[in-house]
């Protein structure tokens, strides 16, 4: 929701009011942030700072009682009786852990699925006395080695747009500033997903019309809905670290996107431009990063101990200082902390609440993607001997995914009692198989697996990533399932095919895992990411047809590592891989396509696409002129079900050569069984724009394709038109 003009008005006077009474160093003191989590460090909280003024906020400390303390003494010994705004990384939940933001995308449902996560995430964390939050996480990502894939919405544009926008519609509600409501920060600005080999922190380096065309909007996306804060990447662009980079902080941040609020470096992202070799020693580094743009530093003293010297130097212009500190202000009074700075305690009972419970089984079961279900083996029905097989069976904390915050492993349904919920404690043996990342009892513990599948009527695997296997720093240059257990998946498949038994495999991982070898082995693949607190029921919802899966990818599955990075909108090139000749792009020893491509999942039902009609053939240059896209969906099985209509464009000639795919609409539409209903899409002028060679944005006149498709590799049916 666009913050209202007449209250940023008002915040800007209450701001240069109180700055009236400030000294240089309380100013400087409302730019710097302190917490405990910076590299492990120790809960403190710099009350030494207080009489001057020199703590602005905090991160990762919470609790209500302790945070009302911390206020409570903050406001009493500080010069202006400022109050301290408690932020934290409430990124798919506090207490109760919903899906990860990248098995959210999965359901390519943002404005339930994302919005009502954020809003029960919002909630709790309030009520642990937080008001800002370091999320929504929008970096593009194409690349599963990344480890922060997982915080993201996958590798497209349009749809990790929408979900950055309902993420912040759901953590700043209708008012921000409004009880049991965020401040959203989107981050990091801008590129961190390309980093150079999926490695964490590496550089970027991609053209111009790259950044503004794929990395930008979802940014674009969380300003226009109302997001208030941005934090700058760790990587360098170009050789320019974000942190200090004029181009991106000023020209495309400020300018370009008009973006009016605050900004914050990550987490020691200041001091380590001295090793990106761009300055010489930290108050160079403070000189830079604040002249680019930088509002406040996470964390600790740097600005407080070197920008009343380069002030003084001449170095920073205290019209700068003052322009920062005012938005830092204002973003406080926005808040409502001024007239609200401490929270009623009694709202923490609201954790692991039974609706909270519930939203996080409703999400969740909405996401995991159906790969594979040879002969319908899936859903399973009563009464089957179920063998869950895999060390993610019983995990309690694999499931949650990375970035939990302060959750409570104790408090989630793990698989094992997801189905022993659903099926009957009688109707589920349970034999680990193997360990996450490998043990030496591995090769027994399979053995006894596959002995215990004489027992069963359907084996049921468990595999994938343990919660620390992805998110920060957790690259991965070989993205297989980790340790013994794709020999555990061999085995026990193995025995099962001597007893005729079937077999379902569910993967729980933090990214993409490459599962071609063997995906032949097992007769139905559920990907189902980190489903949260709630993730065994919501598993079980699905294995038991109680909920028709409708996931979607949000990012391709890659064969291999080799093949990455891997994307649907790629580019068709000059020798496009047809089988025409050998001179053609692509692998000797490797089908170019993915695993799964972008937006592929199946469903226990089927959907069938007719009607295909334009609304016009000729669209003008006018931005607003639009085309009405609509196309008829029916269920042609016997079960209800979602399908998620997948609108792409494709510009047939452009002056720099265009995707062979835009994702440029979806909709999420429920059938009941023989049901039809028609979609609608609308295609403005605007939607088609791309940077040109010169740098401008622009809509060029030709021919255009629209492909109404099940997932990007199926496209079933065709129109096209003419831009004038
Ligand atoms: C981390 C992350 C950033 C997070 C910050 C505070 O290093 O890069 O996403 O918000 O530190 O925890």
């Amino acid at each position: 929701m666009k913050i209202e003009t007449r209250k940023i008005e008002q915040a800007k006077e209450f701001a240069e009011k109180l700055m009236e009474k400030m000294t240089l160093t309380e100013k400087v003191g409302q730019l710097s942030q302190f917490g405990n989590s910076i590299y492990g460090g120790v809960e403190s909280f710099f009350e030494d700072h207080y009489p001057e003024g020199k703590v602005g906020s905090y991160l990762s400390i919470h609790g209500a009682q302790k945070l009302n303390g911390v206020q409570k003494r903050l406001m009493e010994e500080t010069p202006n009786h400022i109050p301290a705004l408690f932020a934290y990384d409430v990124i798919h939940g506090f207490k109760t852990t919903f899906p990860t933001p990248l098995t959210q995308s999965f359901s390519w449902d943002p404005w339930y699925v994302a919005k009502e996560s954020a809003k029960v995430a919002a909630k709790e964390a309030y009520a642990a006395g937080i008001r800002w939050t370091f999320a929504p996480m929008v970096d593009i990502s194409r690349d599963p080695r990344w480890g922060r894939i997982m915080e993201g919405y996958g590798e497209d544009t349009y749809l990790t747009s929408e979900f950055s926008a309902a993420t912040v519609e759901g953590f700043q509600g209708d008012e921000i500033g409004a009880e049991d409501t965020l401040l959203a920060c989107a981050k990091h600005f801008v590129t961190y997903g390309a980093c150079i080999g999926g490695r964490d922190y590496n550089s970027v380096d991609m053209s111009l019309q790259t950044l503004l065309d794929v990395y930008v909007p979802p940014f674009k996306a969380a300003f226009d809905a109302g997001c208030f804060t941005c934090m700058p990447a760790f990587n360098d662009f170009n050789g320019v670290p974000c942190t200090c980079n004029k181009y991106l902080l000023q020209d495309v941040l400020r300018k370009e996107l008009g973006f009016k609020g605050v900004t914050i470096s990550d987490a020691g992202a200041i001091a380590e431009l001295v090793p990106h070799n761009v300055c010489a020693n930290i108050k160079e580094a403070v000189e830079l990063a604040f002249n680019a743009g930088i509002d406040i530093i996470m964390a600790f003293d740097p600005y407080n101990d070197n920008i009343p010297a380069l002030v003084e130097e001449g170095k920073i212009d205290i019209k700068d200082v003052d322009a920062a500190v005012e938005r830092v202000l204002v973003l406080k009074f926005l808040a409502g902390i001024f007239e609200k700075p401490f929270v009623d305690e009694k709202k923490q009972e609201c954790f692991f609440s039974p609706e909270h419970r519930r939203v996080s089984r409703e999400v969740a079961k909405r996401c995991p993607v159906l790969l594979k279900n040879d002969n319908g083996i899936l859903p399973i029905d009563e009464n089957k001997k179920i063998l869950l097989v895999g060390p993610i069976g019983d995990d309690p904390k694999a499931i949650l995914g990375g970035w939990a915050g302060p959750c409570e492993p104790a408090q989630t349904i793990t698989v094992l009692a997801g189905l022993e919920n659903r099926f009957g404690k009688e109707n589920v043996t349970f034999s680990m198989g193997c360990s996450i990342e490998g043990s030496e009892e591995d090769n027994e513990n399979i053995k006894k697996a596959a002995d215990a599948v004489s027992e069963a009527d359907i084996v049921v695997f468990a595999v994938g990533e343990h919660s620390g296997m992805a998110g920060e720093a957790n690259s991965r240059s070989d993205i297989s399932l980790p340790g013994m257990q794709e020999k555990l998946i061999e085995a026990v498949a193995e025995a099962s095919k001597q007893k005729g038994v079937p077999c379902v495999a569910m993967i729980f991982s933090g990214r993409p895992l490459t599962i071609f070898s063997w995906r032949d082995k097992v007769d139905a693949i559920l990907f189902a990411g980190q489903l949260g607190t709630e993730g065994g029921n919501a598993i079980a919802d699905i294995i038991s047809g109680d909920y028709n899966p409708s996931g979607r990818l949000s990012c391709s599955i890659p064969c291999s590592e080799g093949q990455i990075p891997c994307y649907y909108n790629s580019l068709n090139t000059g020798r496009p891989a047809l089988g025409k000749w050998v001179f053609e792009s692509k692998y000797r020893d490797l089908q170019i396509e993915p695993a799964y491509a972008f937006g592929y999942g199946l469903s226990y039902t089927t959907f069938e696409y007719t009607d295909l009609k334009l609304s016009k053939d000729k669209m003008s240059q006018d931005p607003d002129d639009y085309i009405s896209v609509s196309v008829d969906v029916k269920n042609t099985g016997d079960r209800a079900g979602e399908e998620v209509v997948q609108l792409y464009i494709r510009d047939m000639i452009g002056s720099r050569a265009r995707p062979m795919k835009e994702l440029k609409g979806f909709d999420k539409i429920m059938l009941a069984p023989g049901e039809k209903k028609t979609v609608e899409f609308t295609l403005k002028n605007s939607d088609l724009a791309f940077t040109d060679w010169n740098m401008n944005k622009v809509t060029e006149p030709g021919n255009f394709t629209v492909m109404i498709s099940k997932n990007a590799a199926e496209s079933v049916l065709f129109a096209s038109f003419k831009v004038e």
